[in-house]
This record gives C-alpha cells, sequence and structure tokens, in this order.
C-alpha cells in the first residue's frame, strides 16, 4: 500500500500493444481514487509485431512524441509499463520450504524447468502466493520471467524517447489487478482479453494469477473476414462489426462465425486444459470449479458476443469492469471515459493502479 512516507515518485500506466499506446494516471484525494488523466495513440503496423519491437527508429519516434504529450497531461515522465504476453511467461511452481532470503536463489535453480530460455537470458520475478493447494507443505510461487533483450530494447527506446520505465508488468498481471475485485476470488475466474491483435486468457484463483496463454484470434480477425466475406474494404468491414455486431444484418453475424468458433474452441480447450491440469488436483474441492467468464479488451464491446458466448460454452459470461477497484460499486465509468472505451483501456487502469499502490 502507497505511504506517506514513501520517497517512490507519482506514475503513470503505459500499455504498449502492436497497434496502439494507452496512459492512464490515477489520483488519489481524500482516499478516493479518480481518473486524472488518460490518452490513446495509434501505432501504425510493422512497427511493434507480437510485442517485439521490428523498427526500433520509428518506435523511437512515436515515443518521442507521446512522451511530449504526457508530460504535458500530466507532468510526468515515470511510467509502468506493460510487458508483451506473446514473449513473456508466468507460472505457478511448488518448491519445498525455504527462507523468503533464499527464495530467488531457489527459483534461479528451477525457473529453467518452466521457460523454453537459459535463465542468464531472462530477467526473472518471483513472490510466495497463498496457497489454494492441499499441499501445504510446499510452497507456491509465482514465477515471472521475460527475455532480457525484449526488455532492454524497451527500456532504451523508452528512455531515449524522454520516459522514465519505472516497473514493467506482464499485462495479464495488470488485467487481473483491475478487473478482480479486491484481487481475491473463492472461486476461479476465466479472464478474457479481446483485443485487436491478440486474445489473452488468464486463469485466476484464489489471490493470485494461475495461468496465462495468448492467441492470435482478435477482433481484427473479425473485421478481415467481414471484408473478405462480403467482399467491403477494411474501413467499412470495421464499420459494420460495430454497428451490426453479431445482432444486425444475418450476413455481417454469418460472416463473423469462422473466426467466432475458432475463439470458442480455442476458450474450450483452455478450459478443458485448465480442467485436467496436473495442478487441480491440489486444489481444494471447493475451489476447482471455474466460476465465470469475465471479458474485457475492445473487442468485448461486439454487440451479442456475451450471450453467443453463453449459449456455446454453458458457461457464466459477463462483461468486465475494469474500474472494479477504483470507483465505488456499482459505478464502471467516468464522465471522461465511457464503459465501452474503459474496456479497452483495462490493461492501462490496471498499471495506474500499482502507480498508485506501490511497485
Ligand atoms: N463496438 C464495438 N464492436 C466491436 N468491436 C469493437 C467495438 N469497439 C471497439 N472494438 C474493437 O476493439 C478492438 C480494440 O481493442 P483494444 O483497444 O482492446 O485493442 P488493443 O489493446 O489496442 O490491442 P491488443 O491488446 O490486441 O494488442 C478493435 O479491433 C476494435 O474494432
Ligand atoms: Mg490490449
Amino acid at each position: 500500500m502507497g505511504s506517506i512516507f514513501s520517497q517512490k515518485p507519482e506514475a503513470f500506466g503505459l500499455d504498449i500493444s502492436d497497434r496502439s499506446l494507452k496512459m492512464v494516471k490515477l489520483a488519489k484525494t481524500k482516499g478516493e481514487l479518480k481518473l486524472s488523466s488518460f490518452g490513446n495513440w495509434p501505432v501504425p503496423p510493422g512497427i511493434i509485431e507480437e510485442g517485439e519491437i521490428k523498427d526500433k527508429k520509428r518506435f523511437g519516434e512515436i515515443i518521442k512524441k507521446v512522451s511530449q504529450e504526457i508530460k504535458q497531461k500530466t507532468k510526468l515522465k515515470s511510467a509502468i509499463c506493460s510487458l508483451p504476453e506473446e514473449k513473456s511467461f508466468l507460472d505457478v511452481i511448488y518448491l519445498p520450504q525455504v527462507k523468503k532470503e533464499e527464495l530467488r536463489e531457489a527459483v534461479s535453480y528451477e525457473i529453467e524447468n518452466y521457460i523454453p530460455l537459459p535463465v542468464d537470458q531472462v530477467y526473472f520475478d518471483c513472490e510466495i502466493i497463498r496457497p489454494i493447494s492441499t499441499q501445504q507443505k510446499q510452497l507456491e510461487v509465482l514465477i515471472v520471467a521475460a527475455p532480457k533483450k525484449l526488455i532492454d530494447d524497451y527500456l532504451k527506446a523508452l528512455k531515449t524517447g524522454g520516459l522514465k520505465p519505472i516497473v514493467f508488468e506482464l499485462e495479464c498481471l495488470a488485467i487481473a489487478r483491475a478487473l478482480i475485485k479486491g484481487e481475491r476470488t473463492q472461486k476461479p475466474v476465466l479472464l478474457i482479453d479481446f483485443g485487436e491483435t491478440r486474445t489473452t486468457f488468464i486463469i485466476f484463483s484464489g489471490q493470485s494469477l494461475r495461468f496465462t496463454s495468448t492467441i492470435p484470434i482478435s477482433s481484427q480477425k473479425l473485421t478481415e473476414s467481414i471484408s473478405k466475406t462480403l467482399k467491403v474494404n477494411l474501413k467499412k468491414a470495421e464499420q459494420l462489426k460495430q454497428k451490426e455486431g453479431l445482432e444486425g444484418k444475418k450476413e455481417v453475424f454469418e460472416a463473423m462465425i469462422p473466426p467466432l468458433t475458432d475463439l470458442v474452441e480455442q476458450i474450450k480447450t483452455h478450459l478443458d486444459y485448465y480442467h485436467s491440469h496436473e495442478k487441480k488436483d491440489r486444489l481444494k474441492k471447493d475451489g476447482r470449479e471455474l466460476a465465470k467468464i469475465l471479458l474485457t479488451g475492445g473487442g468485448a464491446n461486439l454487440k451479442g458476443l456475451v450471450g453467443f458466448l453463453i449459449q456455446n460454452l454453458k458457461i457464466n459470461v459477463e462483461l468486465g469492469n475494469p474500474w472494479i477497484n477504483i470507483l465505488k460499486s456499482p459505478l464502471r465509468e467516468v464522465p471522461q471515459l465511457s464503459y465501452k472505451k474503459s474496456l479497452s483501456y483495462t490493461t492501462a487502469l490496471g498499471l495506474a493502479l500499482r502507480g498508485i499502490y506501490g511497485y
């Protein structure tokens, strides 16, 4: 929690995606949180691909421009930045009891069993999490890792562009901080971030994330499918997607069926994986059954998507509320940022919360 004695600088959240940069700054006054500033900047194709900076020069130019605008809005340059899911790793591992100060070393011996890179090529972090398993003798440890090269590239570009990245955080952790009330659940919840270029699955249970995975099925794929099937350009297809969704013209609905079927299959695969995972057996009985799916990301705004998923998955599906840990219940939007738009800002809101509550 934040402290009045904290020397840590105020910071904003910066969500770095393949096709956009999004910033949120929260402020705390008289114990209440409020939105102090936000912004969204497009990133043209080919500059960042699957989280990797492909064109350093152009990315640098974008950061320079964006950092000037952010400084005007917030007077700050300290940023809590997201790391792309595609290139990062997260797992929960089980270790024999070790002293807290020996944890990092213990993890460094184990981590190569869980990630596909040598330990000297990654930055990693670890944290003991409250156990939800029945095997209380072992420690449950959340490990996260990302390639050094990836982080060093981001660090260099952001610094050169005039920002001060003080924390890099996996996007899934920021999403969970934004969507899970009080950051704890009785039963596991599946969070799905349906974005422009990717969809991320996140299982959260107890007080921690348990699993994450990212696939290339995305809202953009729906637009492309409409464009191809109905022989309209991408701009028109985007308009049709947003206007008609799954509840309007039949031909638009039908044009989106192939990628939506892929999405449903992927959700089923992830649910099957979760249910059959060996770690499941370690869970207490009442902690196994999935409570619900929470949808977020701009793509979650597709009209009729919630109903479509409920029908095809036979599971409780709801839209998430990325303000749940910021505003008083049941508020889910602020005058400057509608609920629909807020779904695109879930990651940035989660990062901004970390900027408020310490890092
Ligand atoms: N009303 C709507 N109906 C359908 N789709 C929508 C609607 N509003 C926005 N979208 C879609 O949401 C997508 C943008 O989502 P979001 O802002 O979460 O993506 P992103 O964070 O930039 O990308 P990613 O996380 O995939 O890298 C776009 O593809 C857009 O078409
Ligand atoms: Mg996103």
